[in-house]
């Protein structure tokens, strides 16, 4: 387990995505209303950059094909239509910590 500091707490708003760089990879953090998640930054039906994608009722969107994601878990609620199956983000666990969000990135 090794935790990374990302960005500073209060700065994103509910709904917002940011591009984080961890150990020179890029992963995606979400805010949904008070809570921090933390997944893989690529969608996996084609690898569109998530940070461009949207929130809607707690579910991340990916604008390319609308792929839906579940932030909490990274599991894939539902794939772009007429696809077949997608596999799910990575999901890292996510901590507030003196005023700074910290990933969990292994
Ligand atoms: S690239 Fe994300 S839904 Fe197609």
């Amino acid at each position: 387990m090794a935790w990374y500091k990302v960005l500073k707490d209060g700065v994103m708003k509910d709904g917002d995505l940011f591009k984080a760089s961890v150990e020179n990879k890029e992963i995606l953090i979400i805010k949904s209303k008070e809570n921090y998640f933390a997944t893989s930054l690529y969608c996996t039906h084609e690898d569109y950059d998530l940070s461009e994608g949207f929130m809607d009722e707690g579910k991340l969107i990916c604008p390319n094909h609308f792929a839906t994601f579940d932030p909490k878990d990274g599991s894939v609620v539902s794939p772009p239509e007429g696809s077949g199956d997608i596999s799910p983000l990575k999901s890292y666990k996510t901590k507030v910590e003196n005023g700074e969000v910290l990933v969990d990135f292994q």
